[in-house]
Parts: C-alpha cells; sequence; structure tokens
C-alpha cells in the first residue's frame, strides 16, 4: 500500500484561512454552513484577519470494511464538512461477486485519493483534526486491513488519536447525526450482510435482542433476483438484487404466489431467509418447466414472483421487529410516551419494508426514523460520527496504536451478486 507522506496533503494543507462557523439561519430554521467568502466578508467587517478557527472538535472517518472505499470529515455538531466515496461495484458485477484480493486491491489504489478528497472538501488539514476513526470489524479481512494500516500510518504521523469503529455501532448512530434522537432506541439494520435487532442503550451500549440465523435479508433478494436472472430485465440491469426486486414487484400481483414468512411461531425475536429462498428456488424451477424456458432467461411471472417474495420479506421482518418492540414497552426497556425504532442497512431504501414497518409502529405508537438513503448505505460519515459520539462520551479512544488489530468476522455479504 502506498504511504500516505507529507507531499500528498501539501494541497490540503495549502487550504488555510477558514473559519468554521455556524450560523442558524433564522428563516429556515436550520443550521447551514455558510461560503467561506461570505465568512470572510463578516469578519472582514470588524477589521479582523482570521486565522484558521475550528468551533468544534473535528473527526475524520474511514471505512474499508467491505467494497466501498469511503471517508468523511465531520464536526462535533454533526456537519458533514467533506466526505468521498469510491463503490467498487461496477468492477464486481463484472466478476459476478467480490473476490477478496480484487476488493482489496481496489481500497488500496483509491483509499489515498479518497481521504484526500474528503479532507479537501472539508478544507481540514489532518493536523487540525481531533482524532481519526475507522471501522476495524466486522467485515472482509483484506478491506479492513487496507483501512486500518493506511489509517495508523495517518495517525502516526500526524500524533493523533485513533478510534476503533464497529462497523454495526455505526449504522446504529448514523440516525443521531440526521435527528435528535435520545437513548434508548431499537434498531433494525438489514442489509447484504447485516440483519440484526438491538436495543441502543448507549454509545457502545447494545442489548441483542435478534439476528439473522442464516443470510441477511439483502443477501438473499440478492440471490433470488440472479436466481431470476433479473440483470437480463431492460429495466433492472444495474440495479441491486433488493432494488430490481422492488422496481419489477410494482408490476407484478404478489396474489398469484403464496410464501409463508418463516419463524412464524419462533418465540424470540430471531430472522431467517435462507429457508424461503429454497422455496423461492424451487417454485422458479417449476415455473421454468411450466414455461417452458432454460435457466438463465426471465420468467414470464418474473414481476409477480418479485412481488410476492418482498411481500413475504417485509412481513418476516416486519412480524419480528413488532415482538421486539412489544418486548421492549413491556419491559420498559423504551420510553413509553416515545419509543423509537430506527431502520437502516440497505434494505431499509425498500418503500415497501418501510410501509410494513409503518404499520408496526403505528400500531404500537412508536416513532420509525429511517437516515436517508445515502447514509443507509456503507460510508465514511457514518465511521466519522461514531467517532464524534465515542470522542464526547471518552470511550476507546487510543493514543497507542501498538497491537491494534482488525477482526474480520466474515459478513457473507455480497461474496455473489446476482448477476450470475
Ligand atoms: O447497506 P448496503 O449498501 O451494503 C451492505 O452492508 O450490505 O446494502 C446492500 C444491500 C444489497 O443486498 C441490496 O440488494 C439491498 O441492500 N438493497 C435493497 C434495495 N436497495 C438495496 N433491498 C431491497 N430494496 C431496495 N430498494
Ligand atoms: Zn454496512
Amino acid at each position: 500500500m502506498s504511504v500516505p507522506n507529507n507531499s500528498l496533503f501539501l494541497s490540503v494543507l495549502g487550504i488555510t484561512h477558514t473559519v468554521n462557523m455556524l450560523i442558524l439561519n433564522k428563516t429556515a430554521g436550520v443550521f447551514f454552513k455558510p461560503s467561506r467568502r461570505k465568512i470572510y466578508a463578516f469578519l472582514g467587517s470588524f477589521h479582523f484577519h482570521p486565522g484558521k478557527l475550528f468551533l468544534h472538535k473535528l473527526v475524520l472517518g474511514i471505512e474499508t470494511s467491505c467494497d466501498d472505499t469511503a471517508a468523511a470529515v465531520v464536526d462535533e455538531a454533526g456537519n458533514v464538512l467533506g466526505e468521498a466515496v469510491h463503490s467498487q461495484t461496477e468492477v464486481h458485477l463484472k466478476t459476478g461477486g467480490i473476490i477478496p484480493p480484487v476488493a482489496q486491491q481496489l481500497h488500496r489504489e483509491n483509499i489515498q485519493r479518497i481521504v484526500q478528497e474528503a479532507l479537501s472538501a472539508s478544507e481540514v488539514s489532518p493536523s487540525e483534526l481531533s482524532a481519526v476513526a475507522t471501522t476495524i470489524k466486522p467485515g472482509l479481512a483484506l478491506s479492513l486491513g487496507v483501512g486500518l494500516s493506511f489509517s495508523l500510518q495517518l495517525v502516526d504521523q500526524f500524533k493523533k488519536p485513533f478510534i476503533p469503529i464497529h462497523h454495526m455501532e455505526a449504522h446504529a448512530l448514523t440516525i443521531r447525526l440526521t435527528n435528535k434522537v435520545e437513548f434508548p432506541f431499537l434498531v433494525l439494520l438489514i442489509s447484504g450482510g447485516h440483519c440484526l435487532l438491538a436495543l441502543v442503550r448507549g454509545v457502545s451500549d447494545f442489548l441483542l435482542l435478534g439476528k439473522s440465523l442464516d443470510i441477511a435479508p439483502g443477501d438473499m433478494l440478492d440471490k433470488v433476483a440472479r436466481r431470476l436472472s433479473l440483470i437480463k430485465h431492460p429495466e433492472c440491469s444495474t440495479m441491486s438484487g433488493g432494488k430490481a426486486i422492488e422496481h419489477l414487484a410494482k408490476q407484478g400481483n404478489r396474489l398469484h404466489f403464496d410464501f409463508q414468512p418463516p419463524m412464524q411461531r419462533a418465540k424470540n425475536c430471531d430472522f431467517s431467509f435462507s429457508g424461503l429462498q429454497h422455496v423461492i428456488d424451487k417454485m422458479i424451477m417449476q415455473k421454468e418447466k411450466e414455461e417452458g424456458i432454460e435457466q438463465g432467461q426471465v420468467l414470464s411471472s418474473a414481476a409477480d414472483i418479485a412481488a410476492a417474495v418482498q411481500h413475504t420479506v417485509a412481513c418476516h421482518i416486519a412480524k419480528r421487529t413488532h415482538r421486539a418492540l412489544l418486548f421492549c414497552k413491556q419491559r420498559g426497556f423504551l420510553h413509553q410516551s416515545n419509543a423509537v425504532l430506527v431502520v437502516s442497512g440497505g434494505v431499509a431504501s425498500n418503500l415497501y419494508i418501510r410501509k410494513a414497518l409503518e404499520i408496526v409502529t403505528n400500531a404500537t405508537q412508536c416513532t420509525l426514523l429511517c437516515p436517508p438513503p445515502r447514509l443507509c448505505t456503507d460510508n465514511g460519515v457514518m465511521i466519522a460520527w461514531n467517532g464524534v459520539e465515542r470522542l464526547r462520551a471518552g470511550l476507546g479512544i487510543l493514543h497507542n496504536t501498538e497491537g491494534i488489530r482488525y477482526e474480520p468476522k466474515l459478513l457473507g455479504k455480497k461474496l455473489f451478486l446476482y448477476h450470475k
């Protein structure tokens, strides 16, 4: 991996003389970051020549746990000062899935540029950072390793504290950057590699209530989309499996197929998707026989299957979440009058699934909150924000980088995309 050197950051260091101020826009009632020109004009009116003055602590977040190289600078007040991301999806689509050494190589090729872009966009130099926060678990070992070794060289060079980040903690806390949400709240994380329900009691205080016993819902939707060969469907060729299913489902009739949600009698909050996936696979095989087509061609009933699959997945997720909400409310684990359910992860961008969860939260008098889609999927902002949260709470801030290791634990995520 190429080492960040001083010259790398010269351009960043060259961007100086800015004042990072927050001004309350009374008309809009929101905070915004004014342009540098406006700040100078404002300060100039007081005959004041600014040096650099940051009102808040600044954290650089770095994410390389799977197939996105992402970085962002976020300040203590939750302002995203700069961010950059390089997605590897296009390359992995060609090979039909993530090949870890390829992901590693792409992270290596891009991490320096992505970090530099995030810093440049934020007009912050490495020496002005309060800390560097980086995902160290869970994820693909080879991918995590790139982000970690880059970060450790950076913190050693600039003598900055290092904050190791748990990817799931970062997903769960993102909502506190976009909304005013107090602890405790219930979080549902649903993506290609994640599926869990947890009570979030504090920055690093999570009570796991349920998880998938096999694969994650996004992984299952990707597999079904691949089995349906949706890449060959003209409207779906560039979409992820889950997005393709959502798109086609709008044109289908879910009542043409009857799939049962899994684990209906299980008295816990766990999930399961692989049994359902096998039932769907069998159904697709049967339909191919009926329609007299080969595997690899798109069924005429693909939209109906997509609608039924999406409905069954939505029911399963909603039922397990309902159990968790009732459990938390009965035990007094959530605020009685203002219980909050936070849903995040790539699958949370599915509007049908959101609707199902809305029914559950309405029935239990809870508030449903989702970060905006770009913050639901993997990104550098959530890592930087987790760093801010830990910095404020004084948790897990390391001043000595010796012995820090990444902890992979295979996500089972997107190793095979639906395109092959
Ligand atoms: O959070 P994410 O970008 O990466 C992981 O951490 O996994 O989520 C990607 C997953 C993929 O499995 C993809 O098929 C699924 O999220 N996904 C969707 C939708 N958009 C992406 N699933 C259902 N409906 C969608 N609209
Ligand atoms: Zn993730």
